[in-house]
């Protein structure tokens, strides 16, 4: 008898198996039970008929409790009517460890409550899909990557640099130095690029803001590749054929979790369409103009969660957004060659309401320019001696981006919230657990 996972139950139809276990939840009246398990790859029912098994095996499937763990020996069987299509017939039960009054029951919980039991909340059946989509999302990135012939740098946490400004950073002591927390890879990815040509960095990255929105966390993980020897338009090309892989591996690999989240694969299938529409921040101002739901909208102003939303759905695909005003942007992206007011860029905007997830730029090359803007934005100029560099010795055009992990994961899985896309999500009032 083979020792399996339930996610294999196909290949061991009317087969004997043991496979260890936790009770999610179990019904049962005096001839059967039905006790639904889990083991961290899927979700079935097991089913324990009263004539078939020893009167203790019986009594003790009546009397299991909520997360009790086990080991079950039994028959697979197909079972067309569960959305799994498996179904174990249950013979023998032993118990591996006991679980009393489990703190999440199946009734509804508030979500701080769900919050500060994230630590169990993890095995209910909408977390269990959304993290395993993370984890595909993850896994197709390095593949992506790998393919397209990029070196995977890591940057790192600690630093004494502030891309994108100052006004989020996360201060601590590096002995008797000022030291932050990395708020982006970015910097460190160029000196890499020229290194090595295409690199990415897949790392945390922390962002001490005050918001408390459903996009934002304190701590996230970010995908930050940067190529020598490539304009912005050759990277916005890279970057949506990226885009579509992962959607594309998540329709490909991630069927029952789509299923478990009601995630309409059409919807899906449509962001694996390309090209994605693109349009400048000049246009987007129009439309957003045009459209009458922004009456006070100028040119110059960032756009927020509103304008986003609206601009996404008009195209209902991701869009990129070009060439912001400079003035809003952070102080490495490259000036436009014939207006002053604007620079280099690219947003991506998911649709559905998602917003913004990536941000992107072709990166300024001039030395002198990135010193007055290094001292513009209120950076000291010494702590970026390395950066320019770059700059002096064989610089090259080249261009980056970066993508919040957890915005693509809530977006592709269409949860409401950016928390339920890592596994423990730091907030503004939360580092518990
Ligand atoms: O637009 P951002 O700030 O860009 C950078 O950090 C660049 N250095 C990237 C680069 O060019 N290498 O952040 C990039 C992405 C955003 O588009 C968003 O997806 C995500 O990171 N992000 C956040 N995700 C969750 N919570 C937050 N507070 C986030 N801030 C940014
Ligand atoms: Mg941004």
């Amino acid at each position: 008898m083979e020792t399996i996972n339930i996610i294999n139950s196909k290949d061991y139809v009317d087969k004997k198996v043991k496979i260890g276990v936790w009770l999610t939840n179990k019904r049962s009246s005096g001839k059967i039970a039905f006790l639904q398990l889990r083991d961290g790859t899927a979700y079935f029912q097991g089913v324990v008929v009263k004539n078939n098994v020893s009167e203790e095996v019986f009594k003790l499937a009546k009397e299991l409790k909520q997360e009790t763990s086990m080991y079950i020996t039994g028959t697979i069987h197909e079972d067309k009517r569960s959305h799994f299509g498996y179904e174990i017939e249950v013979e023998d039960i032993e118990v591996v460890g006991e679980s009393e009054n489990y703190p999440i029951t199946p009734k509804e919980h508030g979500t701080d409550f769900l919050m500060d039991h994230r630590h169990l909340w993890l095995r209910s059946k909408r977390q269990f899909a959304v993290m395993k989509i993370r984890n595909e999302v993850i896994r197709a990135t390095y593949e992506f990557f790998n393919q397209e012939g990029f070196t995977k740098l890591d940057a790192p946490i600690l630093t004494g640099s502030a891309p994108e400004g100052t006004t989020e950073l996360f201060h601590t002591e590096y002995f008797d130095k000022d030291a932050y927390l990395s708020q982006s890879g970015q910097l460190y990815e160029e000196a890499g690029a020229m290194a090595y040509g295409k690199v990415f960095s897949f790392g945390p990255t922390f962002r001490a803001e005050k918001s408390k929105t459903r996009r934002h966390l304190i701590e996230f993980w970010m995908i930050e590749p940067e190529m020598a020897f490539m304009h912005q338009e050759e990277s916005l090309e890279l970057q949506e054929r990226y885009i579509a892989y992962l959607v594309q591996n998540v329709l490909d690999h991630c069927d029952y979790e789509l299923q478990i989240l009601e995630r309409d694969r059409d919807v899906l299938k449509r962001y694996t369409e390309l090209p994605y529409p693109r349009i400048s921040y000049d246009e987007a101002i129009d439309l957003l103009k045009e459209s009458g739901q922004f009456p006070d909208i100028k040119w110059g102003e960032d756009f927020g969660s509103p304008e986003e939303t609206y601009l996404a759905e008009h195209f209902s695909k991701p869009v990129f957004v070009m060439n912001y005003p400079k003035a809003i942007k952070p102080f490495y992206m490259k000036p436009h060659p014939t207006r002053d007011d604007i620079v280099i860029c690219a947003d991506l905007l998911a649709p559905e309401g998602y917003g913004e997830i990536i941000g992107g730029s072709e990166r300024a090359t001039d030395p002198a320019y990135l010193e007055e803007q290094i001292v513009k934005a209120g950076l000291n100029k010494g702590d970026y001696e390395w950066y320019i560099d770059l700059r002096r010795y064989g610089s090259v055009p080249h261009s980056g981006f970066g993508l919040g992990l957890e915005r693509c994961v809530t977006w592709i899985t269409g949860e409401d919230h950016i928390r339920e896309a890592i596994p423990f999500p730091r907030l503004l009032n939360r580092i518990y657990p």
